[in-house]
């Protein structure tokens, strides 16, 4: 397995492209399942999920092709049933449930099992289904449903902690060939459902109130292909913000949504960052000296959980007490006694991990242990005097393009080292 070696102190400066949006493309590339006709995906991410994504179409008897980032996919003659060892190794791979059941009546997907970062239900995907008319069967870690006809529905798809963003895919993606209208509430309002759904319209869907907790569906007979550009990555764009903070460096981030990153800068600029929002450019300038921040992960437009890790890098070096509450899953605090390893002081107390910033860090021996907090074990990399070795970096390929040769780009001393 890959580590990435990592010399730290130098401060970062240049400019960095930000890749399309992995949470985004996943769902797209499931709803391509919905067309027998071709669909064009531009702005793919080089990312081990998509790449497994298309393999798992392929599986099911999708024609799949990708060149440079445009991904093909052509759900001409499908098979019930796909290869679920492929489908089992992917949590996102639950977003083909809904499209399957769309298009051939009948579904079956391995239930993803619990993560690093915590349980991983679908109590409301089924809900949702099962409100749209389908049939729940449960066995031998596989979900199989089955709906000769859709029936559009009321759907209220609020969890204990709020919305489900791959929940509302799921049920919007089936909803788009049901009979009658399906009305979502507690939607999850992330921008990757937003685009998911702009992806669906151009596909012939009806879909409005994508973005807000309200989604109206109204089912069609049939979609056709499309081509979709999908948006940039506000979770990668978020990460090398906080590169470019830590590191006291100077950075443009190219090919940026700034408004997709509202709660983010808010805390930034609150921590003494400097950042500039230039069109589709965010320059994001180190501030001399960090200021404490308290943070609460909430579903979107809140602090995004998944960019929760990294923020604990830029409060571990903000002299001063610090408090950052996860809100949204459960155990994903895994990075902290990694980030002790380098000498953060962060304590957890139950959902508040209690950061008490202003130590130097050192560099040192670290595993990542799911993919954000991977980018994290990576920016504390960057700082720490002497050098970090992160071993397991296969969880930063899910979900962060050629990471290693951007920061690279940007004057950072980062070596990918091959598998030991
Ligand atoms: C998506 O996961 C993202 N993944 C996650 O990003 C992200 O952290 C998460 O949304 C929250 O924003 C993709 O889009 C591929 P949820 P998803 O359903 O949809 C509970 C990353 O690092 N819940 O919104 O699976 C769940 O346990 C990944 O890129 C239920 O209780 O997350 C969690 O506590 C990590 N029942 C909360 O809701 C359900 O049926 C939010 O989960 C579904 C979810």
């Amino acid at each position: 397995m890959d580590s990435l070696l990592i010399k730290g102190g130098v401060p970062l400066h240049g400019e960095v492209t930000i890749s399309g949006a992995k949470n985004a493309v996943l769902p797209i590339l499931a709803a391509t399942l919905l067309t027998p006709e071709e669909c064009v995906i531009r702005n793919v991410p080089d990312l081990s999920d998509v790449k497994f994504m298309g393999k798992i179409l392929e599986s099911l008897g999708a024609e799949v092709a990708l060149d440079g980032d445009t991904m093909t996919v052509k759900s001409g003659r499908l098979k019930g049933v796909g290869d679920y060892e492929l489908i089992r190794k992917m949590r996102g791979s639950i977003c083909i449930l809904g499209p399957l059941l769309a298009r051939l009546h009948k579904a079956k997907v391995s239930l993803p099992g619990g993560c690093v970062i915590g349980a991983r239900p679908v109590d409301l995907h089924l809900k949702g289904l099962k409100a749209l008319g389908a049939k729940i069967k449960i066995e031998s870690g596989y979900v199989t449903a089955t709906a000769p006809k859709l029936i559009g529905g009321d759907i209220f798809l609020g969890g204990r902690v709020g919305p489900t963003v791959l929940g509302t895919a799921n049920i919007m993606m089936a909803a788009t060939l049901a009979e009658g209208i399906t009305i979502i509430e507690s939607a999850a309002c992330e921008p990757e459902v937003v685009d998911l759904a702009e992806f669906l319209n151009a596909m012939g869907a009806r879909i409005h109130g994508a973005g807000g907790p309200t989604i109206t569906i109204t089912g069609v007979k049939e979609l056709h292909g499309a081509q979709h550009a999908v948006i940039p990555d506000r979770i990668e764009a978020a990460t090398f913000a906080i590169v470019a903070a830590v590191t006291k460096g100077e950075v443009t981030l190219n090919n940026v949504r700034a408004e997709h990153l509202q709660a983010v800068l808010d805390k930034l600029r609150d921590a003494g960052v400097k950042w500039e929002r230039r069109g589709t450019s965010l320059l994001v300038k180190g501030a001399r000296r960090l200021k404490p921040v308290d943070v609460t992960t909430l579903p979107y437009p809140g602090f995004p959980t998944d960019v929760q890790a990294q923020m604990m890098v830029l409060m571990a070096l903000a002299p001063g007490i610090s408090i950052i509450t996860e809100r949204i899953f459960e155990a994903r605090f895994m990075h902290v006694p990694e980030l002790g390893r380098l000498g953060a002081e962060i304590s957890v107390e139950g959902p508040s991990a209690i950061v008490k910033g202003g130590a130097p860090l050192s560099g040192a021996p670290v595993m990542a242990s799911d993919l954000r907090a991977s980018a994290a074990l990576v920016i504390a990399g960057l700082v720490a005097k002497g050098t970090t070795q992160v071993h397991r970096i296969y969880h930063l390929d899910r979900g962060y393009e050629k990471i290693d040769e951007k920061l690279r780009a940007l004057g950072a001393r980062v070596e990918r080292v091959p598998g030991e």
